[in-house]
């Protein structure tokens, strides 16, 4: 019998998943973490407590499945992605905290840069991102230029960046191995797509000494064994990707054409396009989807900040509800076409718009306005928004031909119903939607050998529900109308 363990790293906590050799998650431990927002638009993690959710979770499934460390195989890493890290060679100990993926402190330079069309043009063609507070390049100087002697401390070697994964590595193996992999490295906005390397241009840029860096290696690799008197056994780590692609990954979606659609925190959609970078001309992003045998697969994604969160701040901000599941009955309740319009731009808004400025509105309210109403439009932001993202792709010339959707927001059924109705097509969901960790199990068991290949994984893969749309055309196009007009509303540029 073969065990992988799976550490998911997400943006609100850490899970540890034991896999079988049959894809079955038989054990999970999970614990959530601080979230700190020192100022508008800020958001930070401490990495000693993510390091140390990681530490707890990875004990305690150990623990409580009875299974020993020496039994588990192999490991595998997925992480927040983009969400950036500087710490101190010598010590471990970073210089800063966590600057996470959704801070938006960097947007004043990004606007000061954005007047460059040829650094646009570059960027666009050499990373498939765009100049946005997002990404890691930003949030590297930032550090640098705002933290006493960081940036001469850098310049001679003293310290090193990573995105979560790549802290994970370096704690894990008692700061022995400075590695990340392709999917990671294409979300730092410093990472050529096509030639697989650091852009030595796009680090004078940003100002980003190359010896910050880690080396950049397949999805499946060798990324040094875990410190034994950490787990108890020198496990392997054998696999890394960010969250996303480690889900196209679990969902097994290795075709091109194929696409998945994550909804945690935020939402991520991801259509596989093969073997070729498609550069979109609809602010999609172009990024690595996983890379094996030095061979890279891209995908074409969307973004979308605010999706779980939306969720969590009816929960917690508004307090309408007391807990996430109790969303669906009230949406029920709602009146149906009540032209209310929840526009989640909390931080701004992702993919297609990209307007860091934008903020949250809610619309369309009336005297018989209630809890249950504006409940229902917060969950149909969600929906509303992995619209614009297919509109974006299938202007891209990129319909995906299946969708697939996994995450916590993926079981409500009220939401997936009213997700194809916007869609106008048919959404797909597996028996196992904690798909981030499957896929970078799968990654791990692929290069333990514990599965052969693609079609022993895919064959995996089963269906929980489908979902078929049921509204009009003239239905969808009235209530996507309504839902592009309150965009326009919130929009500064
Ligand atoms: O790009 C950010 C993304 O990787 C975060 O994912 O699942 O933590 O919301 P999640």
């Amino acid at each position: 019998m073969s065990f992988i363990l799976a550490i998911d790293q997400g943006t609100t906590s850490t899970r540890a998943i034991i896999f079988s050799s049959k894809g079955e998650p038989l054990h999970t431990a999970q614990q959530e973490f601080p979230q700190a927002f020192p100022c508008d638009g800020w958001v930070e993690h401490d990495p000693e407590q993510i390091w140390q959710s990681v530490l707890n979770t990875c004990r305690e499934v150990l623990a409580k499945s009875g299974i020993s460390a020496n039994q588990i195989n192999t490991l595998g890493i997925t992480n927040q992605r983009e969400t950036t890290v500087i710490w101190d060679k010598s010590t471990s100990v970073p210089i800063y905290p966590a600057i996470v993926w959704q801070d938006r402190r960097t947007a004043p330079y990004c606007e000061s840069l954005s007047q460059d069309a040829e650094l646009d043009e570059y960027l666009r063609q050499k990373t498939g991102l765009l100049l946005d507070p997002y990404f890691s390049a930003t949030k590297i100087k930032w550090i640098l230029d705002n933290v006493t002697d960081a940036r001469t401390r850098a310049e001679n070697g003293g310290l090193a960046f990573g995105t979560i994964d790549t802290y994970l590595i370096w704690k894990l193996t008692g700061g022995r191995c400075h590695y990340t992999d392709a999917t990671n490295a294409s979300r730092t906005l410093l990472f050529d797509l096509e030639k697989q390397q650091w852009d030595p241009h796009l680090l004078e840029t940003f100002s980003v000494p190359q010896t910050l860096l880690p080396e950049v290696k397949d999805s499946a690799d060798e990324f040094g064994l875990v410190d034994p008197t950490l787990l108890g056994a020198p496990i392997p780590i054998q696999a890394v990707a960010g969250d996303q692609q480690a889900a196209l990954f679990g969902q097994t979606c290795f075709e091109k054409g194929m696409a998945k659609s994550t909804y945690g925190t935020g939402c991520f959609m991801m259509l596989n396009t093969g073997e070729t970078p498609l550069r979109s001309n609809h602010k999609l992003l172009t990024t690595v989807a996983y890379r094996l045998n030095g061979q890279p697969t891209y995908a074409l994604e969307g973004s979308i900040f605010m999706a779980g969160a939306t969720v969590q701040w009816l929960r917690d901000g508004l307090q309408l509800i007391s807990h996430a599941s109790e969303s669906e009955a009230l949406a029920k309740k709602a009146s149906k076409n009540n032209g209310v319009f929840l526009v989640p731009a909390f931080t701004g808004l992702g993919a297609p718009y990209w307007d860091p400025d934008a903020r949250g509105a809610i619309m369309g309210l009336t005297r018989d306005t209630g809890i249950a109403e504006i409940v229902a439009a917060g969950l149909q932001s969600v929906c509303y928004q992995t619209k614009d993202l297919q509109k974006a792709m299938e202007s891209d010339g990129a319909r995906p031909i299946t969708l697939r959707v996994d995450g916590g927001m993926s079981n409500n059924d009220w939401v997936m119903a009213y997700l194809a109705d916007v869609l106008g097509a048919q959404v797909d969901r597996p028996k196992i939607t904690e798909t981030t960790a499957l896929g970078v199990a799968y990654l791990a068991g692929l290069q333990a050998g514990i599965f052969e290949n693609f079609s022993a994984l895919t064959s995996l893969w089963k269906i929980d529900k489908s979902f078929t749309p049921k509204l009009t055309k003239a239905e969808r196009d009235a209530a996507y109308s309504g839902w592009c007009q309150a965009v326009e509303r919130v929009r500064q540029h």
